[in-house]
């Protein structure tokens, strides 16, 4: 048998075959040959818009003009390497002025025709040099047109500075074209602006940048380069704008132009040029008008001096506080201190709240000075900074410093120490979703939080060190809590697995996690209290959890109480009709014997767990929930209400308030519960958390003593529980484009909230009444603005609404069970839309702005719970006729 040689190729072969992929990926290198001046007609095309208003106008710019170039140096050894002379000319300026008829403005353009020189090699711009006298924005302009030249002449992925930045770019080559792609998301400028990580009232940018360049022998006949950016905010689409810039050049002749110049180095030839040119960073820098420092003093001279009142909860105010914090962005230390310092009643907090929003060092100073922890008057002013600085969207370290800072001196009031510690979790919890978890300062206050837990004794000091470690959401703290929640029972063992379930569920998805919580639940070593066992059984069941997890829970249900099990049980309905809804094909456990036998049993208990949508837009919707467990003898033990927002595979708590009570059999009656708290004083409680962070927990009586002296003491008046501004949104960014504008997108969203609570408790009627009252006004305002220094654009939106909601109980002691009535109630709901566009051009004295707005009302309406609490409600309004 002969053997076959396998057909292979010749090196001939191989070498043709190389160079034909090697021709298809790369493409002649870009250069400017000797003697010839390019002449090329260059167009630049600005659009902005507002995304949702289609029948608002929008800006429509052009600027035409001519552009030559031609060589001045090349290096002899490298002829990719050249220097090159551009000039723009003839520029003019078309404005569309939204009747469809476009407006030729023949207007000074500054230095815009002063020359700039390039420096690249092979399609890379290396460098940049201009004249002193450029004015920097339009300078952007020529960065963005030199910026244009800049094409690698090989396929693939590169990292290339250009006017916006410096980029990951992607090339594909054929044929005399060459397009790229530019990832604007991987984008490194110089840093500007804030923003949170605050993902349902965040805001979202999709942008895109393309670019095509045609040559022939290396000379570029077109470039074209495409970009857009889209922003909006994500809790409303209504507040965005489409921001786009095109930028054309097309060579239209070459006719002979100045001849090269032999030199031997790029340094020597700038010598020789008759203008003076220095070398410029091709990066664009931030731009922004100067708003200034004398607003605030202006304010200071003009306001009167007499207000001591203000309604937080109206629209005006919240636009107000709105205004005083860009305000004080922009002011002076002395100037801030002076508002403080002078300022009476109401306004002292709101100008905290604004000093707080505005974050600035000379704002963070004034408050340093102005608030002193060791005297005692001040203490609710202490109080109103620290919530201030914990609800602040992206606090900063200087902000963290501050709080640490105040702790540390002598604090007159030990509740203030508590909030402290709560807070400087919020913070640090912010800060690490911030991606700042690793800064020493951060890193001393996470220290501070776990020495702290490790040297706590008092039960009600590692409740406080507890709560912190919630707010904080530090993953290293895990072990910590799991080892709190196992090792010790009652409040501190809830407190800890309380911390835990307010971590996102794939943190604690884990087996340790898992473990512990199983040991708890079933009590495996020890025993815990029921609230104790329901929580880790709550956590289990949101963790991704065995279907012998969920069977092994309801068997051990058997031994805890009727009541706990039932809202247990209505928690695992309410999840397994979720899951069933979103996984049809799933047999549904609720056929299961056990479950079945478990969910008759269930319904001799009162407690529940209930929650229904609130509102709904095509951003975000909102629910509210409840949560209710009894005791075994009927009365109320546990309440948790809650308001939720759901937005982009996201949710935030917006509010929560859960009020405890302990031991009210004493006072009530039988005490015969077999609950563990019995022979306990008879105590109410409350805790409420305000957009994910938990605040300190308030006690509304402790005892019967204090229960009478409080009922009698009392004014009727409503407590204020909550009472302020915060920023919810608070965003500013630049978009610094191919084309050499930047756009600014500007965010801000203050909300004014009241919440208070009246608590009426008759002992002789044996009868509670409750109302909690939120008030609420919302200003989200909204802008871009792009401004080439002869041409001003300015997109401006604002959404604010007003609501209040008012969540009633009556409970009645007197009779068995104790009979209880929710009433959850929006009132009407104004809200206002307006948009605005304006542009400008200073020079002619020409500003043109068009408005438009909406008004409209949602009307109230009652929210509707279980059914069994429709039922109560209407016999007990019955027995009051
Ligand atoms: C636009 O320009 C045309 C022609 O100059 C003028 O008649 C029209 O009123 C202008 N429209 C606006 C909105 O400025
Ligand atoms: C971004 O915009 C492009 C083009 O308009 C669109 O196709 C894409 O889906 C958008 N991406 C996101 C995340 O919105
Ligand atoms: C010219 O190019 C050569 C080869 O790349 C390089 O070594 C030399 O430094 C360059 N000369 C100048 C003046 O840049
Ligand atoms: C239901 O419970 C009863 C009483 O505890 C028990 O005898 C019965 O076997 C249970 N049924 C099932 C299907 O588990
Ligand atoms: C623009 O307005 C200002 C003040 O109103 C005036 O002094 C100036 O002469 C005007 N310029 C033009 C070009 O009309």
């Amino acid at each position: 048998m002969a053997i076959k040689s396998h057909p292979s190729l010749s090196y001939t072969q191989i070498a043709l075959l190389l160079f034909c992929c090697s021709a298809k990926a790369f493409s002649e290198a870009l250069s400017f040959q000797p003697g010839i001046s390019y002449q090329y007609h260059y167009m630049l095309d600005l659009k902005v818009k507002h995304i949702s208003q289609p029948s608002m106008p929008e800006t429509n710019l052009k600027i035409d003009a001519n552009v030559q170039t031609y060589l001045l140096w090349r290096n002899k050894s490298q002829l990719e390497e050249q220097l090159v002379h551009v000039q723009i000319k003839d520029s003019t300026v078309h404005r569309n002025n939204n009747s469809n008829s476009v407006i030729k403005h023949v207007i000074d353009t500054g230095n815009l025709g002063r020359p700039v020189l390039f420096h690249w090699i092979s399609g890379k711009i290396v460098g940049l040099y201009g004249t002193k006298e450029d004015k920097s924005r339009i300078l952007d302009l020529k960065r963005g047109l030199v910026s244009l030249f800049q094409f690698q002449t090989f396929s693939g992925i590169q990292t290339e500075e250009d006017v916006s930045g410096t980029c990951s770019v992607t090339y594909q080559i054929s044929d005399g074209s060459i397009k790229k792609t530019k990832d604007l998301s991987s984008c490194t400028a110089l840093p500007f602006g804030y923003q949170a990580d605050n993902t349902v009232f965040g805001v979202s940018l999709n942008s895109t940048s393309k670019s095509e360049l045609s040559h022939v022998g290396g000379t570029i006949q077109t470039a074209a380069s495409e970009e857009s950016h889209i922003v909006y905010l994500r809790a409303t689409s209504l507040l965005g704008s489409e921001v786009a810039s095109r930028q054309y050049l097309e060579l239209k002749s070459s006719i002979p132009g100045p001849a090269e110049i032999p030199e031997d180095s790029v340094q020597n030839i700038l010598k020789l040029l008759p203008e003076k040119y220095q070398k410029i960073e091709i990066a664009s820098h931030p731009q922004r008008r100067n708003e200034g420092s004398h607003l605030l003093k202006n304010y200071l001279k003009t306001s009167p001096k007499k207000l001591t009142k203000l309604t937080i909860s109206k629209v005006s105010t919240t636009r107000q506080f709105n205004a005083m914090v860009k305000m004080l962005r922009h002011a002076k230390k002395r100037d801030i201190l002076q508002l403080l310092q002078k300022a009476a009643g109401e306004l002292v907090p709101f100008y905290i709240d604004a000093a707080v929003g505005a974050q600035s060092s000379a704002s963070l100073a004034a408050l340093s000075e102005f608030l002193d922890f060791s005297k005692k008057k001040q203490v609710s002013l202490h109080e109103k900074f620290l919530y201030s600085a914990a609800l602040a969207p992206h606090p900063t370290k200087e902000m963290l410093n501050l709080v640490l800072e105040k702790l540390k001196g002598k604090v007159s009031d030990p509740v203030i120490m508590e909030t402290g510690i709560v807070v400087i979790g919020a913070i640090v919890g912010k800060m690490c979703k911030m991606k700042l978890c690793e800064i020493k300062d951060v890193d001393i206050a996470k220290a501070t939080l776990v020495e702290g837990l490790h040297e706590a004794e008092e039960e009600s000091e590692i409740k406080i060190y507890l709560l912190a470690l919630k707010n904080a959401q530090l993953p290293e703290t895990i072990p910590l809590l799991l080892q709190y929640a196992e090792e010790n029972g009652g409040a501190v063992s809830r407190k800890a697995l309380a911390a835990l379930q307010s971590f996102p569920t794939e943190m604690i998805s884990t087996k340790e996690v898992k473990s512990t919580l199983r040991k708890i639940f079933h009590q495996t070593y020890q025993e815990y209290d029921k609230a104790s066992r329901l929580i880790a059984a709550e956590i289990l069941l949101v963790t991704e959890h065995s279907q012998m997890d969920l069977i092994n829970i309801i068997l051990g249900l058997e031994d805890i109480n009727t009541e706990a099990s039932k809202l247990l049980l209505s928690k695992i309905q309410r999840g397994q009709q979720i899951k069933n809804r979103l996984r049809k094909t799933e047999k549904t456990l609720l056929t299961n014997k056990h479950l079945y036998n478990y969910s008759k049993l269930s319904q001799s208990g009162r407690s529940t767990f209930f929650s229904g949508p609130l509102t709904a837009t095509k951003d975000v919707s909102s629910t509210y929930g409840l949560d209710l467990l009894f005791t075994e003898s009927g009365l109320l033990k546990q309440s948790i209400s809650d308001i939720t927002l759901f937005g982009h595979n996201n949710h935030l708590k917006a509010m929560q308030v859960s009020i405890e009570a302990e031991g009210l059999e004493s006072l009530f009656g039988d005490g015969t519960d077999d609950d563990d708290d019995e022979h306990k004083d008879a105590t109410v409680g409350m805790s409420a958390m305000l957009f994910d962070v938990q605040l300190r927990p308030v006690v509304f009586f402790q005892g019967y003593m204090d229960l009478v002296s409080k009922v009698f003491s009392s004014s009727g008046d409503p407590i204020s529980v909550v009472k302020g501004d915060v920023l919810l949104i608070d965003y500013l960014q630049r978009l610094p484009m191919q084309s050499g504008l930047q756009a600014i997108v500007e965010y801000q969203g203050g909300l004014g909230l009241e919440v208070s609570a009246n608590i009426d408790v008759s002992i002789w009627e044996q009868e509670s009444k409750t109302n909690i009252n939120t008030k609420a006004s919302l200003v989200f305002e909204f802008t871009t603005e792009v401004d080439t220094s002869f041409f001003q654009t300015d997109i401006k939106a604002q959404v604010d609404a007003e609501t209040a909601v008012d969540f009633d109980s009556i409970m009645k002691f007197s009779s068995f069970p104790m009979l209880m009535c929710l009433e959850l109630r929006q009132n009407n709901m104004p809200y206002r839309e307006t948009y605005i566009l304006s542009e400008s051009l200073p020079e002619k004295n020409i500003t043109y702005t068009k408005r438009k707005g909406r008004k409209a009302t949602l009307w109230g309406r009652d929210f509707p719970f279980h059914s069994s609490n429709s039922e109560m409600c209407r016999s007990l309004l019955t027995a009051d006729e």
